[in-house]
């Protein structure tokens, strides 16, 4: 371990994010009333310009009328190449009552973008004399947003989550695909004849959760477009949370179920973690740093491994 310790993210569940149109209104209950751990009301790319002031009011409404239960409450503003950001957070942070509890910062490239949006949040946030600091989560969907992910990371002491976005992501990576996420035809290893298929989004999730993990933020899967395919959406999921993520968002409530059951540490996956628990405090008490575990190694590193899914699964059942 490095002198300086990896710090942990925010203790809260974040395995489902469920997206709705700000400019929709008549679902916002049913938003509420999900099984999602975090709920974003969306300004920016599910509302038309038309109807950005009316869907920022409704959303401001919502937060004050809605019981949101335990629930991370978000709303996702406009970009910072839009003339409408800035109008979002004064309108929020002025008129929303105190139960929102998050911001989402689309399409960010530096981690001047987070400070922006900081300042202009910090002094609302005084001249309305805000009791609870606004926290913001951020979308990494453009290829300078990849390319600084480390320095976003670090930015900014309210920043709680990282979503990668794959749709614009790919757009401003030129990638050659118009899917949102998920397995793309054409990206494909040959081996005697047979495809077999690779996972385009690898590099850029793996990039995020060393980034998050270094600054104590919670990193998550972004979008999967196809609402259809649920078992398109589970192997997403999986491979996310293989790799570190916590959760994944959600654009249809039926993808609300199945975020929450891969991100959520299996009965099996836990009783596996706390056996080589007891199986190395054992060989602890017997002065040895390594033991056999089911025909396998186990040792210091294998704690930690443990740890982590027990840890995780003992903090959504408290929460
Ligand atoms: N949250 C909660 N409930 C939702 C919902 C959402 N995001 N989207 C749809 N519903 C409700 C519908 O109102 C309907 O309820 P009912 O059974 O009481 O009538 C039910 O779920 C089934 O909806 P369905 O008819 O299958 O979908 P739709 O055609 O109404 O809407 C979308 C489909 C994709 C347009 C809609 O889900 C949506 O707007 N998703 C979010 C998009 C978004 O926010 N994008 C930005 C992030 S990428
Ligand atoms: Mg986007």
């Amino acid at each position: 371990m490095s002198f300086r310790i990896q710090p942990s993210p925010a203790a809260r569940p974040n395995r489902c994010q469920l997206f709705g149109p700000g400019s929709r209104p008549a679902i916002f209950e049913k938003m509420a009333g999900s099984a999602a751990d975090v709920i974003n009301l969306d300004l920016e790319d599910s509302v038309a310009p038309t109807d950005k002031e009316s869907a920022r009011d409704n959303i401001i409404q919502a937060i004050g009328d809605i019981d949101w239960g335990k629930k991370t409450l978000s709303v996702r503003i406009n970009g910072l190449d839009t003339p409408y950001w800035y109008r979002d957070v004064v309108d929020l942070l002025e008129k929303s009552s105190d139960r929102l509890d998050q911001i989402m910062i689309p399409k960010v490239g530096c981690a001047e973008d987070l400070y922006a949006v900081d300042a202009l949040v910090t002094a609302v946030e005084r001249a309305k004399g805000r009791a609870k600091p606004i926290k913001f989560e951020v979308i990494i969907e453009s290829a300078a947003g990849i390319a600084h992910v480390e320095q976003i990371a670090a930015a900014s002491p309210r920043l709680e989550a990282m979503s990668l976005g794959a749709a614009d992501f790919a757009a401003s990576m030129g990638m050659a695909t118009t899917g949102i996420g998920g397995t793309q035809e054409n990206y494909y290893m040959l081996h005697e004849g047979a495809k077999h298929w690779s996972d385009p989004w690898h590099w850029a999730q793996a990039a995020i959760v060393a980034a998050c993990r270094t600054h104590g933020v919670l990193p998550v899967d972004g979008p999967f477009g196809d609402f259809s395919d649920d078992e398109g959406y589970r192997a997403q999921a999986l491979r996310s949370a293989t790799l570190g993520m916590v959760g994944k968002w959600a654009i249809h409530p039926k993808q609300v179920t199945l975020a929450n059951e891969v991100f959520t540490p299996s009965d099996k996956a836990v009783s596996e973690a706390r056996e080589i628990l007891d199986a190395m405090e054992e060989a602890k008490a017997k002065g040895e740093g390594a033991t056999v575990y089911k025909g396998r190694l186990v040792d210091l590193a294998s704690i930690k491994q443990a740890e982590v899914i027990v840890k995780q699964s003992e903090m959504i059942a408290g929460h």
